[in-house]
C-alpha cells in the first residue's frame, strides 16, 4: 500500500481510536474521509486537519452508520471526492449494559460493520474497477474473551471477529485484492469507556480494577494491518501493557 496515494474512510473517526487512525494516515500523506454522527467533533477535527495537513486532505461527513443509505452514500462520496478508495475502517461502536439497548448495539457494532465491509469490497475490488485494498474492522478483546456485564456488546464483538476470520475461506483476497482484518483492543480510556462507567457503577468498578492499554498501541496494530500486504482474515489483539499480537484460532477443542 502506497500511503501517500491512499484514500481511507473511517467510521466513528471524530474521536477516540478512529481519530488517531485518521491522524496517523494523514501524517503519512493519505487522504481521509471521517464518517461520524458527532457533527461538532467531526467539524472541529476537519478544521484542525486542514491547518495541520493542508486543505482538502480530510473530509468530515455526518453519517449514522446504522442508516444503510447514508452509509452507502458516504462510501460513494469518498470515491467521488478523492477519486478512489483503498482503506476502510469500520470503527464506530457503542456499548451499553441496559437490556433495552440490544438492537442499537447490534446495528452499530455488527450490522454496520458487515455492510461497511461489503460496500468497501464492492468499491475496492479489482473486478469492479478498483485497485484492491484493505478493510479493518474494530472488534474488541470482548471479541475473544467474555466481558462481564456487557453480554450484547460481547456477542457483537465475537461476531465481528468471526465475520472477519471468515474471509480466509472467501476468494476476495486472492481474486479481488481486498484484505479484511480486525483489531481486538483491551480497555482503553476513551469517551466510550467513560460513558459506560457513567451508565453503570458496577462497570466503573470493573474498569478501575483493570489495567488499560494506550491508544498508540491500537494505532500500531492498525498500521500493522495496513502495512502487511499478506495479512488477511486475521484478528490482532492489543493487550496490556503493550502486547500487540495476531490471535491464533481455534482454541484447543477436545478430540471426540
Ligand atoms: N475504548 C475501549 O476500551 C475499546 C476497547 C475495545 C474496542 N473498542 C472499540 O473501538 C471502537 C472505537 O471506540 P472508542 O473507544 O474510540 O470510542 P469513542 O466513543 O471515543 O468513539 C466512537 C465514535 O463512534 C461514533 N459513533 C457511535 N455511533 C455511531 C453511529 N451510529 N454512526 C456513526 N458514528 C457513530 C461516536 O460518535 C464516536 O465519535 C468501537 O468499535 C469500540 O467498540 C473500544
Amino acid at each position: 500500500m502506497i500511503l501517500d496515494k491512499a484514500v481511507a474512510l473511517i467510521t466513528g473517526g471524530a474521536q477516540g481510536f478512529g481519530k488517531e487512525f485518521a491522524r496517523c494516515l494523514l501524517s503519512n500523506g493519505s487522504r481521509v474521509v471521517v464518517a461520524d454522527m458527532n457533527k461538532e467533533l467531526g467539524n472541529s477535527f476537519q478544521e484542525e486537519c486542514s491547518k495541520v495537513y493542508g486543505h482538502n486532505k480530510m473530509k468530515f461527513v455526518y453519517c449514522d452508520v446504522t442508516n444503510s443509505q447514508e452509509l452507502n452514500r458516504t462510501f460513494e462520496l469518498a470515491r467521488t471526492e478523492f477519486g478512489g478508495l483503498d482503506i476502510v475502517c469500520n470503527n464506530a461502536g457503542i456499548i451499553s449494559t441496559k437490556t433495552s439497548d440490544v438492537k442499537p448495539q447490534i446495528a452499530v457494532n455488527l450490522t454496520a460493520v458487515i455492510e461497511g465491509t461489503y460496500k468497501g469490497i464492492e468499491l475496492m475490488s479489482k473486478s469492479s474497477g478498483g485497485n484492491g485494498g484493505l478493510v479493518v474492522n474494530v472488534a474488541s478483546a470482548a471479541g475473544f474473551q467474555m466481558m462481564p456485564g456487557a453480554p450484547v456488546y460481547t456477542s457483537t464483538k465475537h461476531a465481528v471477529v468471526a465475520f472477519t476470520r471468515s474471509f480466509k475461506h472467501l476468494p476476495v483476497f486472492a481474486t479481488d485484492g481486498v484484505r479484511v482484518n480486525c483489531l481486538c483492543p483491551f480497555f482503553c480510556d476513551t469517551t466510550m469507556l467513560r460513558n459506560a462507567e457513567k451508565e453503570n457503577p458496577e462497570m466503573k468498578k470493573n474498569f478501575e480494577a483493570l489495567p488499560k492499554i494506550q491508544i498508540k498501541d491500537v494505532v500500531k496494530a492498525f498500521m500493522q494491518c495496513v502495512e502487511d500486504d499478506n495479512m488477511n482474515a486475521k484478528a490482532v489483539a492489543i493487550m496490556p501493557p503493550d502486547n500487540v499480537y495476531t490471535l491464533v484460532f481455534p482454541p484447543a477443542v477436545p478430540k471426540l
